[in-house]
């Protein structure tokens, strides 16, 4: 299983790959999965606003794609002095492929700031059990 600090370092080089050319603010985020594969990805946006996509969903489909769907851990790296915890959109994505319990951990340039659980940021979700799946 890759070491926290291996994801943290993954994040890293996945944010400077962000394509934030309209906020400037660049995000990252690495997941590693339960068989210890780690998978990033980074913010896209566009000239049409909306349609820009977070970090977080990069690297969630990059797992998927690659044949993953369970998230055991992730790592997200913003900007500036403040917790870039993960929008409230991408607490919902991430839901579907994590338990409550699963970490995500914020961090900045010199390291992991905060770790909280999906259930702390994302407490008494809808999920896939609602809907009788999984
Ligand atoms: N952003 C992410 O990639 N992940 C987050 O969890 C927070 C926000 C991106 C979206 C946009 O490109 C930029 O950060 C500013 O909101």
């Amino acid at each position: 299983m890759p070491s926290l600090d291996t994801l943290f370092t993954a994040a890293k080089a996945i944010q400077a790959r962000a394509y934030a050319p309209y906020s400037r603010f660049k995000v990252g985020a690495a997941i590693v999965t339960p068989n210890g594969q780690v998978f990033t990805g980074c913010n896209v946006e566009n000239a049409a606003y909306p349609v820009g996509s977070c970090a977080e969903a990069g690297a969630i489909s990059a797992m998927l794609a690659a044949g993953e769907s369970r998230i055991a851990e992730i790592v997200v790296m913003g900007e500036g002095d403040n917790l870039v915890t993960p929008c409230g959109g991408c607490r919902q994505r991430i839901r579907e492929f994590a338990a409550g319990d699963t970490p995500i951990h914020i961090a900045g340039p010199e390291g992991i700031r905060k770790s909280f659980t999906l259930e702390e940021l994302l407490p008494f979700s809808f999920g896939p059990d609602n809907l009788g799946a999984r």
